[in-house]
């Protein structure tokens, strides 16, 4: 029994989950995710296993839980850099497929490489002769093996049943993949290369600095917790909410700003703290002020995670701050913030935070 627990013990390095230990860890599976990826003399982003990738017009990401959140951010950031993209649930895929053809790439992104639905959704892409990529953590894996092309995000293994770290190398991974598709042979702007060199010490940051611990305990007794965003932080509000409920067992939901009048305002009270996910500047950014002001009118406690670019902390009850990056690796920093805000509460309220009750780590059925 002592034996058992030392190797426990050992396995966590001194921290008391593995969730924590695998958040600490990001500085260091960020920097395997890049590393040889970028040309140290040209800057140059290139992804030697994605060389024989045809050219594409569409993509398709096809992916469950935390995985889809990195899918919705990378389509968003694909259709940003011209390239038609679209994300469905694995599962919805199946039942109700988009139309593909064989100039399409269909991506499953999946940590595990086992997910039953997202195999079905690409055997399904395949049979329709579209070409396949998995987006994956563990080499060998189902769909590493059955896909027509893999990128490894090279996390290191998770434990942890709530994805952490990776989750962020999947972010990494779907950047690494739409420069592949858009600017291939193309240099890559400076400043963007600099900052994705940059993200592990900036991860790091939020690491030491967070005071996320702190705000959180103010939050225990309250009725629900809502995170929005907009645009590339709509996944990391989706993911803060799921992240949230795993491991607390506290009702989160996570919703697209802009739709907070649409429903979701209807179950706002001083009892529901708000996450605001605000990140960058410009339209965006303004109009999710503007969402925050219509939930502080209704006397909710709201908790801005910025960047502070547009200034939004001055609207907040509390301002969990990320160091600035380029506006497509901010919503990853913003995001380590919101696992240690579920983490903090999880930990608050003693839940059992490496083994959620009813969740496993791979569903293998469909
Ligand atoms: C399970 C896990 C989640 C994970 C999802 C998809 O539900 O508990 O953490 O996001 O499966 O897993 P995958 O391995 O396909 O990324």
């Amino acid at each position: 029994r002592t034996v058992e627990w030392e190797a426990e013990q050992t396995g966590k390095s001194g921290y008391d989950h593995y969730m924590l230990k695998e958040i600490h860890e990001q500085p260091l599976s960020l920097r395997q995710c890049l590393s040889g990826r970028i040309d140290e003399l040209d800057g140059r982003i290139t992804v030697e296993e994605l060389d024989d990738l045809s050219d594409h017009e569409t993509v398709q990401f096809v992916a469950c839980g935390t995985s889809y959140h990195a899918a919705l951010y990378g389509a968003q950031l694909l259709r940003a850099a011209g390239v038609a993209a679209n994300a469905y649930y694995a599962h919805e895929y199946a039942t109700s497929p988009a139309p593909v053809s064989t100039a399409d790439l269909v991506v499953g992104v999946t940590q595990s490489g086992e997910t039953a639905d997202t195999l079905s959704a690409l055997r399904e892409a395949s049979r329709r002769g579209a070409e396949t990529l998995a987006l994956t953590n563990v080499v060998g894996s189902t769909a590493a093996r059955e896909a027509d092309h893999v990128l490894y995000i090279r996390a290191g293994p998770e434990i942890g049943v709530a994805a952490t770290k990776t989750f962020s190398s999947q972010l990494i991974g779907v950047n690494l993949l739409t420069s592949h598709l858009t600017d291939r042979g193309v240099k890559r702007r400076r400043d963007f290369v600099d900052d994705l060199r940059g993200i592990a010490n900036d991860v790091q940051a939020v690491l030491d600095e967070s005071e996320a611990a702190a705000v959180v305990e103010e939050f225990v007794d309250s009725d629900a917790f809502f995170f929005l965003g907009r645009g590339l932080d709509y996944p990391v509000a989706l993911e803060g909410a799921l992240k949230f409920k795993e491991i607390t067992y506290e009702h989160a939901e996570g919703f697209a700003a802009g739709e907070l009048k649409h429903g979701p305002l209807a179950l706002v009270t001083a009892n529901t703290p708000i996450f605001a996910v605000i990140t960058g500047e410009g339209e965006a950014a303004r109009k999710t002020i503007g969402n925050v002001k219509e939930v502080e009118a209704r006397d909710a406690p709201v908790v801005v995670v910025t960047d502070g670019v547009a200034e939004a902390g001055r609207y907040a009850d509390h301002v969990l701050e990320i160091p600035t990056t380029d506006e497509r690796l901010a919503p990853l920093l913003a995001n380590v913030q919101l696992q240690l805000v579920a983490y903090h509460m999880a930990a608050h309220l003693d839940r059992e935070i490496d083994k959620p009750r009813n969740l496993a780590k791979s569903v293998t059925v469909e």
